[in-house]
Protein backbone atom coordinates (compact mmCIF):
# COMPACT_ATOMS: atom_id res chain seq x y z
CA UNK A 1 0.00 0.00 0.00
CA UNK A 2 0.94 3.60 -0.53
CA UNK A 3 1.09 6.75 1.68
CA UNK A 4 1.65 10.34 -0.05
CA UNK A 5 2.64 12.57 2.77
CA UNK A 6 2.04 16.19 1.70
CA UNK A 7 2.88 18.51 4.24
CA UNK A 8 3.47 22.82 4.00
CA UNK A 9 4.03 25.26 6.39
CA UNK A 10 6.18 23.90 10.20
CA UNK A 11 6.02 20.35 8.78
CA UNK A 12 8.69 19.88 6.50
CA UNK A 13 8.79 16.17 4.54
CA UNK A 14 12.62 16.04 4.59
CA UNK A 15 12.43 15.94 8.57
CA UNK A 16 9.34 13.51 8.39
CA UNK A 17 9.45 11.42 5.83
CA UNK A 18 12.29 8.71 6.78
CA UNK A 19 10.72 8.16 10.45
CA UNK A 20 7.26 7.94 9.07
CA UNK A 21 8.74 4.87 6.36
CA UNK A 22 10.35 3.53 9.76
CA UNK A 23 7.11 3.39 11.10
CA UNK A 24 5.11 1.94 8.51
CA UNK A 25 7.84 -0.81 6.90
CA UNK A 26 5.04 -2.98 5.11
CA UNK A 27 3.65 0.41 3.05
CA UNK A 28 5.85 2.60 0.57
CA UNK A 29 5.73 6.52 1.83
CA UNK A 30 6.22 8.72 -0.97
CA UNK A 31 6.61 12.64 -0.81
CA UNK A 32 3.73 14.63 -2.85
CA UNK A 33 6.09 15.91 -5.60
CA UNK A 34 4.21 19.30 -6.88
CA UNK A 35 4.23 19.14 -10.59
CA UNK A 36 4.68 15.14 -10.35
CA UNK A 37 2.04 12.32 -11.41
CA UNK A 38 -0.28 11.28 -9.58
CA UNK A 39 0.99 8.44 -6.93
CA UNK A 40 -2.23 6.50 -6.30
CA UNK A 41 -1.62 6.62 -2.73
CA UNK A 42 -4.27 4.59 -0.47
CA UNK A 43 -3.70 6.67 2.36
CA UNK A 44 -2.49 10.67 3.08
CA UNK A 45 -0.48 12.39 5.79
CA UNK A 46 -1.07 15.76 5.45
CA UNK A 47 -0.90 18.74 6.91
CA UNK A 48 -2.15 22.46 5.50
CA UNK A 49 -2.21 20.15 2.29
CA UNK A 50 -1.68 21.60 -1.36
CA UNK A 51 -4.56 22.21 -3.21
CA UNK A 52 -4.48 20.09 -5.60
CA UNK A 53 -3.73 16.85 -3.36
CA UNK A 54 -7.92 15.41 -3.89
CA UNK A 55 -8.01 16.43 -7.43
CA UNK A 56 -4.96 14.11 -8.26
CA UNK A 57 -4.58 11.47 -5.48
CA UNK A 58 -8.42 9.67 -6.33
CA UNK A 59 -7.79 6.45 -4.77
CA UNK A 60 -7.26 7.69 -1.27
CA UNK A 61 -9.19 5.62 1.64
CA UNK A 62 -8.22 7.91 4.24
CA UNK A 63 -6.44 11.02 5.22
CA UNK A 64 -4.67 11.55 8.35
CA UNK A 65 -4.32 15.33 9.28
CA UNK A 66 -0.50 16.19 10.95
CA UNK A 67 -2.65 18.73 13.77
CA UNK A 68 -5.86 18.63 15.09
CA UNK A 69 -7.63 21.63 12.82
CA UNK A 70 -8.89 20.39 9.84
CA UNK A 71 -9.88 23.54 8.52
CA UNK A 72 -7.60 23.58 5.42
CA UNK A 73 -8.61 20.56 4.16
CA UNK A 74 -12.19 21.62 4.00
CA UNK A 75 -11.16 24.61 1.83
CA UNK A 76 -9.78 21.97 -0.55
CA UNK A 77 -11.36 21.05 -4.14
CA UNK A 78 -12.47 17.67 -4.62
CA UNK A 79 -12.31 16.44 -0.99
CA UNK A 80 -14.75 13.27 -1.62
CA UNK A 81 -17.41 13.63 0.83
CA UNK A 82 -17.22 10.11 1.95
CA UNK A 83 -13.41 10.22 2.56
CA UNK A 84 -12.77 9.77 6.13
CA UNK A 85 -10.44 11.90 7.90
CA UNK A 86 -8.30 11.36 10.89
CA UNK A 87 -6.82 14.59 13.09
CA UNK A 88 -4.51 14.24 15.96
CA UNK A 89 -5.79 14.23 19.49
CA UNK A 90 -3.63 16.10 22.03
CA UNK A 91 -0.29 14.34 20.59
CA UNK A 92 1.75 16.44 22.75
CA UNK A 93 -0.49 19.42 21.73
CA UNK A 94 -2.55 19.88 25.01
CA UNK A 95 0.20 20.52 27.43
CA UNK A 96 1.93 22.98 24.96
CA UNK A 97 -1.59 24.91 24.69
CA UNK A 98 -2.22 24.96 28.29
CA UNK A 99 1.14 26.53 29.09
CA UNK A 100 0.86 28.94 26.31
CA UNK A 101 -2.56 30.02 27.71
CA UNK A 102 -1.28 29.91 31.64
CA UNK A 103 1.56 32.38 30.40
CA UNK A 104 -0.31 34.83 28.55
CA UNK A 105 -3.17 34.93 31.48
CA UNK A 106 -0.70 35.21 34.37
CA UNK A 107 1.06 38.11 32.32
CA UNK A 108 -1.93 40.15 32.31
CA UNK A 109 -3.26 39.09 35.67
CA UNK A 110 0.02 39.38 38.13
CA UNK A 111 0.77 42.68 36.23
CA UNK A 112 3.94 41.29 34.80
CA UNK A 113 4.11 43.90 32.18
CA UNK A 114 3.65 46.98 34.23
CA UNK A 115 6.78 45.41 36.14
CA UNK A 116 8.65 45.34 33.46
CA UNK A 117 7.88 49.24 32.83
CA UNK A 118 8.56 49.60 36.59
CA UNK A 119 12.04 48.08 36.00
CA UNK A 120 12.81 49.91 32.66
CA UNK A 121 12.56 53.36 35.59
CA UNK A 122 14.45 51.57 37.89
CA UNK A 123 11.57 51.59 40.36
CA UNK A 124 11.19 49.21 43.75
CA UNK A 125 7.17 49.17 43.63
CA UNK A 126 3.85 47.54 44.36
CA UNK A 127 0.80 47.11 42.38
CA UNK A 128 -2.04 46.02 44.02
CA UNK A 129 -1.93 42.11 44.74
CA UNK A 130 -3.82 39.57 42.49
CA UNK A 131 -7.68 39.05 43.27
CA UNK A 132 -8.66 35.97 41.41
CA UNK A 133 -12.52 36.59 41.37
CA UNK A 134 -11.95 39.88 39.65
CA UNK A 135 -9.85 37.62 36.61
CA UNK A 136 -12.73 34.68 35.34
CA UNK A 137 -11.46 32.97 32.20
CA UNK A 138 -14.08 31.49 29.92
CA UNK A 139 -12.68 28.97 27.70
CA UNK A 140 -14.34 28.67 24.67
CA UNK A 141 -13.55 24.42 23.04
CA UNK A 142 -13.62 21.49 25.62
CA UNK A 143 -12.26 18.89 23.66
CA UNK A 144 -8.64 17.31 24.09
CA UNK A 145 -7.01 20.76 24.34
CA UNK A 146 -10.01 22.79 25.79
CA UNK A 147 -10.69 20.75 28.68
CA UNK A 148 -6.64 20.34 29.39
CA UNK A 149 -6.52 23.99 29.14
CA UNK A 150 -9.49 25.15 31.68
CA UNK A 151 -8.89 22.39 33.90
CA UNK A 152 -4.62 23.90 34.38
CA UNK A 153 -6.21 27.24 34.69
CA UNK A 154 -8.80 26.04 37.44
CA UNK A 155 -5.80 24.78 39.38
CA UNK A 156 -4.32 27.68 39.66
CA UNK A 157 -7.73 28.59 41.58
CA UNK A 158 -8.99 31.06 38.91
CA UNK A 159 -12.69 31.14 38.33
CA UNK A 160 -12.93 29.46 35.28
CA UNK A 161 -15.94 28.21 33.13
CA UNK A 162 -16.07 26.43 29.12
CA UNK A 163 -18.55 27.25 26.03
CA UNK A 164 -18.91 24.16 24.15
CA UNK A 165 -21.66 22.30 21.81
CA UNK A 166 -22.61 20.10 24.30
CA UNK A 167 -22.66 20.76 28.15
CA UNK A 168 -19.05 18.93 29.71
CA UNK A 169 -18.25 18.30 33.00
CA UNK A 170 -14.83 18.74 34.47
CA UNK A 171 -14.03 19.37 37.79
CA UNK A 172 -13.55 23.13 39.21
CA UNK A 173 -15.04 24.54 35.53
CA UNK A 174 -18.37 25.10 34.81
CA UNK A 175 -19.61 24.52 31.57
CA UNK A 176 -22.19 26.42 29.63
CA UNK A 177 -22.90 24.90 25.97
CA UNK A 178 -24.70 25.89 23.07
CA UNK A 179 -25.63 29.38 21.40
CA UNK A 180 -28.49 29.72 24.14
CA UNK A 181 -26.02 30.14 27.10
CA UNK A 182 -22.94 32.34 24.73
CA UNK A 183 -24.32 35.42 26.22
CA UNK A 184 -24.33 34.29 29.61
CA UNK A 185 -20.85 32.49 29.07
CA UNK A 186 -19.73 36.09 27.89
CA UNK A 187 -21.28 38.21 30.68
CA UNK A 188 -19.32 36.48 33.41
CA UNK A 189 -16.29 36.41 31.83
CA UNK A 190 -12.65 38.61 31.51
CA UNK A 191 -10.06 36.40 29.79
CA UNK A 192 -11.29 34.85 26.30
CA UNK A 193 -9.60 32.02 25.41
CA UNK A 194 -10.54 30.92 22.02
CA UNK A 195 -9.71 26.82 21.31
CA UNK A 196 -12.36 25.87 19.20
CA UNK A 197 -12.26 24.03 16.04
CA UNK A 198 -12.76 26.56 13.19
CA UNK A 199 -16.28 25.86 11.13
CA UNK A 200 -19.12 27.24 9.82
CA UNK A 201 -20.55 27.72 13.37
CA UNK A 202 -17.48 29.32 14.53
CA UNK A 203 -15.99 31.25 11.93
CA UNK A 204 -15.91 34.60 12.69
CA UNK A 205 -17.28 34.03 16.68
CA UNK A 206 -15.19 36.42 18.53
CA UNK A 207 -16.70 39.71 17.05
CA UNK A 208 -17.69 42.98 18.53
CA UNK A 209 -20.95 41.70 19.32
CA UNK A 210 -19.57 39.08 21.38
CA UNK A 211 -16.32 40.68 23.02
CA UNK A 212 -17.56 43.50 24.10
CA UNK A 213 -20.14 41.59 26.17
CA UNK A 214 -17.06 40.33 27.95
CA UNK A 215 -16.32 42.12 31.56
CA UNK A 216 -14.73 45.35 31.13
CA UNK A 217 -10.77 45.15 30.62
CA UNK A 218 -11.38 42.26 29.11
CA UNK A 219 -7.94 40.02 27.54
CA UNK A 220 -8.00 37.73 24.49
CA UNK A 221 -5.89 34.56 23.84
CA UNK A 222 -6.67 33.32 20.35
CA UNK A 223 -4.73 29.63 19.68
CA UNK A 224 -7.59 28.55 17.82
CA UNK A 225 -7.78 29.83 14.14
CA UNK A 226 -7.47 33.25 12.56
CA UNK A 227 -10.61 33.13 11.57
CA UNK A 228 -12.46 32.89 14.49
CA UNK A 229 -11.56 36.12 15.51
CA UNK A 230 -12.84 39.66 13.58
CA UNK A 231 -9.31 41.35 13.52
CA UNK A 232 -11.07 44.97 12.95
CA UNK A 233 -13.28 44.15 16.00
CA UNK A 234 -10.58 43.74 18.14
CA UNK A 235 -8.77 46.62 17.38
CA UNK A 236 -11.78 48.93 17.71
CA UNK A 237 -12.68 47.41 20.76
CA UNK A 238 -8.71 47.90 21.98
CA UNK A 239 -9.13 51.82 21.18
CA UNK A 240 -12.56 51.74 23.31
CA UNK A 241 -10.24 50.29 26.14
CA UNK A 242 -13.40 47.67 26.48
CA UNK A 243 -10.71 45.08 25.71
CA UNK A 244 -7.03 45.79 27.13
CA UNK A 245 -5.04 43.33 25.19
CA UNK A 246 -4.83 40.15 23.10
CA UNK A 247 -2.00 37.24 22.79
CA UNK A 248 -2.30 36.15 19.22
CA UNK A 249 -1.13 32.76 17.83
CA UNK A 250 -3.06 32.87 14.56
CA UNK A 251 -4.25 35.47 12.34
CA UNK A 252 -7.07 35.58 9.72
CA UNK A 253 -3.54 35.46 6.85
CA UNK A 254 -0.26 33.04 8.21
CA UNK A 255 2.11 34.79 8.06
CA UNK A 256 0.60 37.88 9.34
CA UNK A 257 1.24 40.15 6.48
CA UNK A 258 4.09 42.87 7.33
CA UNK A 259 1.71 45.42 6.79
CA UNK A 260 -0.45 44.33 9.50
CA UNK A 261 -2.00 46.80 12.28
CA UNK A 262 -1.40 44.04 14.69
CA UNK A 263 2.52 44.56 15.22
CA UNK A 264 2.37 47.93 15.94
CA UNK A 265 -0.04 47.70 18.70
CA UNK A 266 2.04 47.02 21.92
CA UNK A 267 -1.46 45.72 23.67
CA UNK A 268 -1.42 42.36 21.17
CA UNK A 269 1.11 40.23 21.03
CA UNK A 270 2.27 37.97 18.44
CA UNK A 271 3.18 34.54 18.17
CA UNK A 272 3.88 32.99 14.99
CA UNK A 273 1.42 29.87 15.17
CA UNK A 274 3.62 27.73 17.91
CA UNK A 275 0.95 27.25 20.60
CA UNK A 276 0.70 23.81 20.16
CA UNK A 277 3.23 21.87 17.54
CA UNK A 278 3.03 18.63 16.91
CA UNK A 279 5.59 16.92 18.01
CA UNK A 280 6.81 14.35 15.62
CA UNK A 281 7.08 11.21 17.92
CA UNK A 282 3.88 11.55 19.20
CA UNK A 283 2.45 12.68 15.85
CA UNK A 284 3.85 9.54 13.87
CA UNK A 285 2.29 6.80 16.41
CA UNK A 286 -0.50 8.24 16.79
CA UNK A 287 -1.18 8.05 12.82
CA UNK A 288 0.44 4.64 12.90
CA UNK A 289 -2.07 3.09 15.61
CA UNK A 290 -5.07 5.09 13.53
CA UNK A 291 -4.09 3.39 10.14
CA UNK A 292 -3.46 0.15 11.13
CA UNK A 293 -7.18 0.26 13.32
CA UNK A 294 -8.57 1.49 9.75
CA UNK A 295 -7.10 -1.29 7.57
CA UNK A 296 -8.30 -3.60 10.75
CA UNK A 297 -11.62 -2.15 10.54
CA UNK A 298 -11.54 -1.12 14.28
CA UNK A 299 -13.27 1.63 15.70
CA UNK A 300 -11.50 5.25 15.57
CA UNK A 301 -10.69 8.10 17.49
CA UNK A 302 -10.06 11.29 16.01
CA UNK A 303 -12.45 10.60 12.77
CA UNK A 304 -13.74 13.36 12.13
CA UNK A 305 -17.76 14.15 11.68
CA UNK A 306 -18.25 15.97 8.26
CA UNK A 307 -21.68 17.31 9.13
CA UNK A 308 -20.30 19.38 12.18
CA UNK A 309 -16.69 20.21 10.18
CA UNK A 310 -14.31 18.63 13.58
C1 LIG B 1 -2.52 23.38 14.88
O1 LIG B 1 -2.88 24.47 14.57
C2 LIG B 1 -3.33 22.21 14.79
O2 LIG B 1 -4.46 22.28 14.30
O3 LIG B 1 -2.86 21.14 15.21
Amino acid sequence: MKVVFAATDNITPEHWLAPLQQALPDMEVLAWQQDGPAVEADFAVVWTPPADLFLRETRLKAVFNLGAGVDALFRLPGLPADLPILRLEDAGMAVQIAEYVIHALLRASRSFDQYQDLQQQGLWQRVPAIQRERWPVGVMGAGVIGSRVAQAIAALEYPVASWSRSAKAMPGVTSFSGPDHFSEFLQRTRVLVNVLPLTAETIGIMCRESMQQLQSSAYIINVGRGGHLVEDDLLALLDSGHVKGATLDVFQQEPLPKSHAFWKRPEITITPHISGASLQENSIAQVVTKLQSFIRGEPLTGLIQRDRGY
